[in-house]
């Protein structure tokens, strides 16, 4: 028999979802709009002119969802508060019945024994806060603090893990440069004020949940892609150096106290992106944002491979890294296990994370339900079984990753792709809401009891 690697006892297994992608029940119940909203009700912007108006139901079938979730033996659920449920004009009046969801959820997930891990901000912004300017304006910050301070007043006796943003990077620059997301605008300088004002946020708020949460734990979620030079030229090394400021270090270097890396805003600076300069950091704010946190949750999904569009033919830098076709998902995104393992030693090298969390990982693979109605996706939980390998391998080598979330419990509205693209490891009939686990669910289930993976 092959030896099993095992994980530490206490490391916390998990899903995640956000509120958007899976609640529906747009209008119910006192919430306002979100940006989500208006961003999908208006033609052009989601594939199929898909919407999050019903999603997945979460919203109705909460009950039956935490069920499936204690059969499949999850330890620990990420989920995120849709904040115009709560505010619904973003500040001011609090719907009760959008708080009383929650509660619920919270109750019933700890009656379960999963713990609850609850993201604030999964990209749906009061629609009001966006007409007032959204997050390239600082009275934004304020209305989050309002909006935390609210949520972790109701929660805070039962919520051990807080997680205050999800990836503010394509928050702030898919949201507001080039407009894949909502709001849709195109922007650039508008981005880089707005990537200030939500690590601002988060800064601001982790003091609130310490107060409202005694003894919880609070992060935040960043999306990390390692890159590669796809050549040892010193251009595709630049263009590599561009990529990496502009996806990792301009989150992470703040976060961890080191301000925002010079290289880049001497890099947006010439792009025009700072036309006055850093005005909108003001005196406090690199402190605020630098707050001592409990963990770094780590979206993972690939690596990048950088080329510049010019190298000189004097370089004569034949390309080393191309990427096989054939090793990726249906959304197009290369697997590449070993960038897990790679960015793992170099977050805890380079900003020393007291724990990291794998909050998000997973792949898109359509594959539905055979003629015996079973989920046969072994593509997926091979991505999976490979990944948790290499995580496996950071933990060897000293990284203090305490868990890891499967991205995503279920099949969901995926952002601008709509639901073509399935994420899940449990499949959905969007005619019926029928929940079938696929083969990869059962595997994970396996997975949890044992706390252990075979080797590759
Ligand atoms: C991440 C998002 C998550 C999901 C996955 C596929 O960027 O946080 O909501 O869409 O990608």
């Amino acid at each position: 028999m092959t030896k099993l690697l095992h994980f530490p006892p206490d490391f916390v297994w998990g899903a995640a979802t956000a509120s958007y992608q899976i609640e529906g029940a747009w209008d119910e119940e006192g919430k306002g709009e979100s940006i989500w909203d208006r961003f999908s009700h208006t033609p052009g912007n989601v594939d199929n002119g898909d919407t999050g108006d019903v999603a997945v139901d979460h919203y109705h079938r909460w009950r039956e969802d935490v069920a499936l979730m204690k059969e499949l033996g999850l330890q620990a659920y990420r989920f995120s508060i849709a904040w115009p449920r709560i505010l619904p004009e973003g500040r001011g009046r609090v719907n009760e019945a959008g708080l009383a969801f929650y509660d619920r959820l919270v109750d019933a997930l700890l009656e379960a024994g999963i713990t609850p891990f609850a993201t604030l901000y999964h990209w749906d912004l009061p629609q009001a806060l966006e007409d007032a300017g959204g997050w390239p304006q600082r009275a934004t910050v304020d209305a989050f603090l309002e909006y935390t301070e609210v949520v972790s007043r109701r929660l805070g006796d039962r919520v051990p893990a807080w997680i205050t943003h999800n990836e503010p990077m394509v928050a702030a620059f898919m949201g507001y440069a080039t407009g894949q997301h909502a709001p849709g605008r195109r922007d650039p300088h508008a981005a880089v004020r707005a990537s200030h004002h939500l690590l601002l946020s988060h800064g601001q708020a982790v003091p609130i949940l310490r107060r409202n949460s005694p003894g919880a734990e609070v992060g935040i979620t960043l999306n990390l892609i390692p890159g590669f030079p796809a050549s040892p030229s010193p251009a595709d090394y630049e263009a590599y150096r561009h990529f990496d400021g502009f996806l990792n270090r301009w989150y992470l270097d703040p976060l961890y106290g080191r301000r925002y890396p010079a290289d880049m805003v001497a890099d947006y600076a010439a792009e025009g992106l700072l036309p006055k300069g850093l005005d909108f950091v003001q005196p406090g704010d690199l402190e605020a944002i630098a707050v001592p946190t409990d963990f770094l949750g780590i979206n993972y999904y690939m690596r990048a491979v950088l080329r510049s569009d010019k190298i000189p033919e004097a370089e004569n830098a034949p390309r080393t890294i191309e990427i096989d076709p054939a090793t990726r998902t249906d959304r197009g995104w290369e697997v590449y296990p070993q960038g897990l393992f790679e960015m793992l030693l170099r977050l805890t090298a380079d900003y020393r994370p007291r724990q990291i969390y794998v909050t998000e990982n997973g792949a898109s693979y359509s594959i539905g339900p055979d003629a015996d109605g079973q989920i046969r996706d072994n593509r997926r939980q091979e991505y999976l079984h490979r990944h948790f390998v290499a995580a496996h391998q950071a933990l060897q080598h000293g990284v203090p990753l305490a868990g890891y979330f499967v991205w995503s419990l279920f099949d969901n509205f995926e952002w601008a792709k709509g639901y073509k693209d399935r994420f899940g490891i449990i499949w959905v009939d969007y005619e019926t809401q029928e929940r079938i686990p696929k083969q990869s669910a059962l595997w994970y289930q396996e997975v949890i009891t044992k706390n252990a993976v075979a080797p590759a």
